[in-house]
């Protein structure tokens, strides 16, 4: 007993003396002389030793009390103490806080933004929330066209209009194509970069449902397909690099007459589909990879923005700024979806 009551002395001395706050140190107080402290079930078990030792054992039982009582006062005026006496150093540096940056998506929508305005072309953004006739009536798309299904637009729940049709969520930046001739009060020149976000009801490992676009658009007096070539050559070379060539390969779009999909020359295999060592390039399909559409305005599209076709002729072209930002960097991302989960340890390596 006598060698019990002189460990928990000694350890409760120490314990008290490693303290730095009052809470702690009253918490260890209570693990010695609260209801089940390990000093009062000593104290518990006085009744099991034999009477002849009891008076000695507890004189001293008494002796070590008292002294962790001054012991534990003496420390909680000490910290006490110590506390209110606290300075702030001012001239501690503080913490740096982490430093963010653009997003992937908004760095490749400011170089390209950059690479037009250098050719004269205006950024302009145009709404989200549009009506069917900027998306797809002006757009020469027919009444029964199969994009105005529920399956490749997002309709709003609104009373259509007679002039503009339903409400919906811009399915691609081509909406934006009658808007700025409108704003031009129909006046070419017009050299428009409308940079956008597009929404489609698409969510899998290659489609987000909310994604951007940008659409470029030319009107002016003899404007022809070597302008379109051209301005592809300018932007591939600017953004993918000097080496790159690009090829319009004939397609259809509503929008354009004639129309074509760009491709441009693989960054791998640079455009011969085979590797150096004989093997093919499992990079792109024959030395070439898809950048999006484009073509020549079609005269309906003019009208519909009361330009005389007769007159006046435009190119326009139109490619996803996810897409076109991976074919650079050489991302292959297993799930496009990562780019707008929000996840800082993807985004950050970027
Ligand atoms: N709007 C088309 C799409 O989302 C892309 C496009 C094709 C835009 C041809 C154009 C164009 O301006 O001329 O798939």
């Amino acid at each position: 007993m006598e060698r019990q009551i002189s460990i928990l002395q000694q350890e409760a001395l120490l314990k008290f003396s490693n303290c730095t706050s009052t809470a702690e140190l009253e918490q260890i107080f209570l693990q010695y002389f609260g209801a089940s402290g390990s000093f009062t079930r000593l104290l518990k078990d006085f009744k099991n030793i034999p009477e002849n030792q009891r008076p000695k054992l507890g004189k001293l039982a008494n002796m070590v009390k008292k002294e962790l009582e001054t012991a534990y006062s003496l420390k909680k005026e000490k910290i006490i103490k110590a506390q209110s006496e606290e300075t702030i150093d001012v001239t501690i540096p503080g913490n740096e806080p982490p430093m963010g940056h653009l997003h992937i998506v908004t760095q490749a929508i400011e170089e390209i933004d950059r690479i037009f305005s250098q050719i004269g072309f205006t950024r302009v953004r145009y709404r989200e929330i549009e009506w069917d006739w900027y998306s797809f009536g002006s757009l020469n798309f027919p009444p029964d066209h199969p994009a105005r299904d529920d399956f490749e637009t997002f309709f709003i729940d609104a009373a259509p209009l007679p002039k503009y049709g339903r409400m919906l969520l811009s399915p691609h930046t081509s909406s934006g194509q009658v808007r700025e001739m409108e704003r031009m009060h129909s006046r070419p020149p017009i050299r428009m970069i409308n940079i956008a976000k597009c929404y489609r009801p698409n969510w899998d490992i290659s489609h987000t449902p909310m994604f951007h676009q940008f659409e470029g658009l030319v009107v002016d007096e003899g404007i022809n397909i070597t302008h379109l070539k051209g301005t592809m050559d300018y932007f591939a070379k600017q953004y993918f690099g000097p080496e790159r060539k690009t090829r319009l390969r004939p397609f259809h779009f509503q929008f354009t007459e004639p129309s074509f999909e760009v491709d441009i020359t693989c960054g791998v295999c640079l455009g011969k589909g085979t590797l150096p060592d004989g093997q093919k390039c499992k990079y792109c399909k024959e030395g070439w990879l898809e950048l999006g559409g484009s073509g020549m305005v079609h005269p309906n599209v003019l009208a519909a923005g009361k330009i005389d076709p007769k007159k006046y002729t435009g190119f326009a072209f139109g490619w996803g700024v996810e897409r076109t930002y991976m074919m650079k960097s050489g991302t292959k991302l297993d799930d496009n979806r990562l780019l707008y989960t929000n996840d800082i340890r993807f985004l950050e390596q970027f």
